[in-house]
């Protein structure tokens, strides 16, 4: 299992998922409204935005150069060079126990 942190505001909320899951999915499983991952994970909808916190996670996530990921982020409201990310991207293994995203404002809610 990997334990996943969302941080929403001075809030952390943790789940542990098993290995393979992705970060939207840790999302999905506490049914956070900030994650609506409206495509599911197919890379298409952006609505799974997160901000990977502190230096160490972010080093370790890198953005792929010129992904479809990449590409979708840059006309997102809300992002920062190497530290936003899709979850749905974002696959877990052990290297990633632990690690902490914050959650953004979802507009619609
Ligand atoms: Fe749609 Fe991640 S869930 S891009």
């Amino acid at each position: 299992m990997v334990k996943v942190n969302f941080i929403r505001d001075t809030e952390t909320i943790s789940v542990d998922v098993p290995v393979g899951h992705t970060i939207m999915e840790a999302a999905k499983e506490l049914d956070l409204p900030e994650i609506p991952a409206d495509c599911g994970g197919c890379c298409a909808c952006a609505t799974c935005h997160i901000h990977v916190d502190g230096v160490q996670w972010q080093q370790k996530l890198k953005i792929e150069e010129n992904s479809l990921e990449q590409e979708l982020l840059e006309y997102e409201k809300g992002y920062i060079e190497g530290v936003s990310r899709l979850a749905c991207q974002i696959q877990l293994n052990d290297d990633l126990n632990n690690v902490t995203v914050k959650l953004r404002k979802n507009e619609l809610l």
